[in-house]
């Protein structure tokens, strides 16, 4: 067991940042948060980690709208590694990344995708999974590779489709589902009882 240093990225409301945080008070997760970095200024998870007492900032990643490249990769890596980061944790964090922070973090970024992958990877995955019909969805935790929600799977966790859902009730679903799946994922990767061979995770001694 080594405790782990995260550091988390995200976009949006933070809500599974909340969940590793809980996780850590709760004693279940041996770990601490470093840093938070928001491509989005205004984004609720800065507010939630502020809160909490977490070093936080937003990291401008112009002129791109949707990956992690250049410049701002640049500083997003020097921001994570000054704060002692080991492991990177992308919480909603809604841009490809590239290979320069791939490289900075060896098979230590990992990302949760609301969806059981490989289907529906990319955005709103839980309508994807709703329109095509199917009658199971859910999340995904994996290490992340240089393809887009492609890398090896560490957890996955299903929820029903039901009748009537909507998008939303669907997502809301499965983000319940998400905040057990992240917690449960880095116990995978404190308890260094894993190895990555391939496409698998081998979890257990
Ligand atoms: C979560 O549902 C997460 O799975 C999804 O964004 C939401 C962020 O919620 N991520 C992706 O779609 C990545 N492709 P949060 O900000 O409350 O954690």
């Amino acid at each position: 067991m080594a405790k782990l240093h995260l550091g988390v990225l995200g976009s949006g409301a933070g809500s599974n940042m909340q969940s590793i945080v809980d996780a850590i008070d709760a004693g279940k997760l041996d770990a601490d948060i470093r840093i938070v970095l928001a491509d989005v200024e205004d984004a609720k998870i800065l507010d939630r980690a502020k809160r909490h007492g977490i070093p936080c900032q937003y990291l401008d990643c112009a002129p791109w709208k949707t990956k992690l490249e250049g410049p701002a990769e640049d500083r997003c890596i020097e921001l994570l590694r000054s704060a002692g980061v080991d492991t990177v944790v992308l919480a909603g964090f809604m841009r490809i990344v590239k290979p320069g922070l791939l490289a900075a973090f060896p098979n230590r970024v990992v990302n949760i995708h609301p969806a059981i992958l490989p289907a529906f990877p990319g955005v709103h995955s839980w309508t994807q999974a709703l329109d095509y019909g199917c009658k199971v969805a859910g999340v995904t935790v994996h290490f992340v590779d240089a393809g887009t929600d492609s890398g090896p799977i560490i957890v996955q966790k299903t929820v029903p489709v039901m009748e009537d859902d909507t998008p939303e009730s669907l997502h809301a679903r499965i983000q319940v589902q998400e905040h057990v799946a992240y917690p449960e994922a880095l116990n995978v990767i404190a308890s260094g009882m894993y190895r990555i061979e391939g496409r698998r995770v081998r979890i257990g001694r």
